[in-house]
């Protein structure tokens, strides 16, 4: 695993993707990361944080982190030719869903969700919305059919987790197992 394409779109729970970015980057992986519009305003509003400031620091302490333009479909990941690995959506709100299940790739990370169905390489959806309506699941089973993951933000209860972090590293931790990445993100049954 080298390469790993993150988008984040305007769905409830940036803060998941806060905690993926960072734990790709400790694992040296070449990190590329995505805004829609409203997935930059609401992660800021739910992280009363300014996402600038935090890019700036990725960008300043590590060489293996690139943010891509959204409206940029010139960018390297846009091409089936730019091997990435995997591409996350996190969280994937239920318009960018539709998009994706109609192949519509009018912007660069419905472009690099294409790409990643059509290279047959893996496609995480990490789908955020509840409750869900007959379009929200039959564009998940469409997408299923072809092979991505479903993954929704749905930590489990059984590690017993005492604060938001342990929820935060479960999900991160499935999504990592499901992308083919040893971790200890979270307590395993049976363990
Ligand atoms: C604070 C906030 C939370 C939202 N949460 C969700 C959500 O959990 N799921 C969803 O599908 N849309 C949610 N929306 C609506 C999306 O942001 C909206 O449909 C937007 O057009 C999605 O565009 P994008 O997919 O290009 O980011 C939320 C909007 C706001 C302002």
């Amino acid at each position: 695993m080298k390469k790993v394409v993150v988008g984040i779109t305007g769905a409830s729970g940036s803060i998941y993707a806060k905690t993926l970015i960072d734990e790709l980057l400790k694992h040296e992986i070449h990190t590329h990361v995505i805004f829609t519009e409203t997935g930059k305003k609401v992660m800021e509003y739910e992280t009363e944080s300014l996402v600038d400031s935090w890019i700036e620091s990725l960008e300043k302490n590590f060489r293996h982190f690139t943010l891509e333009d959204n409206n940029n479909l010139f960018s390297g990941v846009a091409s089936g030719s730019y091997s990435f690995d995997a591409a996350i959506i996190l969280p994937c709100s239920m318009g960018t869903l539709a998009e994706i299940s109609q192949g519509l790739a009018k912007n660069l990370l419905c472009r690099v969700a294409d790409v990643a169905m059509k290279e047959n390489r893996k496609l995480v959806i990490v789908p955020r919305e509840t409750p869900l309506n007959a379009i929200h699941l039959e564009n998940m089973l469409k997408l299923s059919r072809l092979g991505v993951s479903i993954l929704p933000a749905m930590p489990g209860f059984y590690h017993r987790p005492t604060s938001m972090e342990d929820l935060i590293d479960f999900v991160v931790g499935k999504i990592f197992d499901h992308i083919g990445i040893e971790n200890n993100l979270f307590d395993r049954w049976g363990n």
